[in-house]
């Protein structure tokens, strides 16, 4: 079973005390399921220690609900963490991570970061960043290889850290995973759990949507993305926020997305949603 630190001095001695060759770090905020876990079966793979965090960040959250209701359950998390081969588990107390109260000195994800879900959730991305950097520096193991491992299923998310760890130097190499889903096609989330059946199954018109325009991509077609925001007006307990085609490397929506341009080149579907009380995004790069 994973070895669960509650402190940074304890996990700094835990990974002294393994002195690994390489070190493999995941961040969470816990609530774990098989999208973490192919994340950390991937961590696994390359890293002869593997290190996650369970830390459900108040800063990210621009939602005070959201925050509350986020679900907490270290027990079950550190279970299926054992079984995709986690040594080391960091959860921490808030006072923890920010000892010193709130950083007075912050990252600003700037534009990149105003845009889709930071332009829904203010100071989301900010407060990320806040996080991700702490946890990158306290997880470094100085020596030897240092890999982090991140979701495609953040699509924007990946971007911003993306350009941190490049534009700051941070000394680690990201990783991407692909997305995993439910047998159905739904982008699995903490947040599903908050979902009723019914609202599950409206859910998958998140999915629905971007295959519509993945399959029209994949064909040189024109996107005309208006048919898959159409099927969101068929489906009363879902309300669209956006559905757009970006450039995945800078979030700036392409050109061709509501034209009859047959698409080419790379991009970006990114999606999100709210069905009930419950927050979905979904994304799918494409090329053709
Ligand atoms: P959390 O939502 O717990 O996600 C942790 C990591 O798991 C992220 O990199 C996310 O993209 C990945 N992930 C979640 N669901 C996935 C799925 N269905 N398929 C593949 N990967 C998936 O993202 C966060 O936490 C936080 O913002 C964090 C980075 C920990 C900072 O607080």
């Amino acid at each position: 079973n994973p070895k669960i630190v509650k402190t940074r001095a304890e996990l700094k001695a835990a990974i002294a005390q393994a002195n690994p060759g390489s070190l493999g770090f995941v961040p969470t905020m816990g609530a774990l399921h098989a999208g973490h876990s192919s994340l950390f079966k991937a961590a696994r793979d390359e890293n002869e220690l593997v290190v996650i965090s369970i830390f459900v960040n108040e800063l990210q959250f621009n939602d005070a609900n959201d925050y509350a209701r986020y679900p907490r359950q270290l027990e079950q998390d550190a279970q299926l963490a054992g079984e995709a081969g986690v040594d080391i588990i960091f959860a921490p107390e808030a006072h923890e991570i920010y000892h010193a109260g709130l950083p007075l000195i912050q990252l600003h994800s700037g534009s990149m970061g105003e845009v889709y879900e930071g332009a829904s959730r203010p100071g989301h991305f900010d407060g990320m960043l806040a996080v991700v950097s702490k946890l990158l520096h306290l997880a470094d193991p100085r020596q030897g290889e240092y890999r982090a491992y991140f979701g495609q299923k953040d699509a924007q998310q990946v971007v911003l850290i993306r350009r941190m760890v490049a534009d700051l130097d941070y000394p680690v190499q990201l990783r991407l995973v692909p997305i995993v889903r439910s047998a159905k096609g739904l982008a699995l989330s903490s947040r599903n759990a908050l979902l009723s059946d019914q609202e599950k199954e409206a859910a998958l018109v998140l999915h629905r949507a971007i295959g519509l325009v993945a399959d029209r991509a994949a064909h040189n077609e024109p996107l005309n993305i208006e048919d898959a925001i159409g099927l969101f007006q068929m489906e009363p307990l879902v309300q669209l926020d956006y559905f757009v085609v970006v450039d995945p490397n800078t979030l700036q929506e392409l050109a061709f997305n509501c034209q009859d341009t047959p698409f080419t080149g790379e991009g970006l579907i990114l999606v999100a949603a709210t069905v009930g009380q419950v927050r979905l995004i979904d994304n799918q790069p494409i090329s053709a």
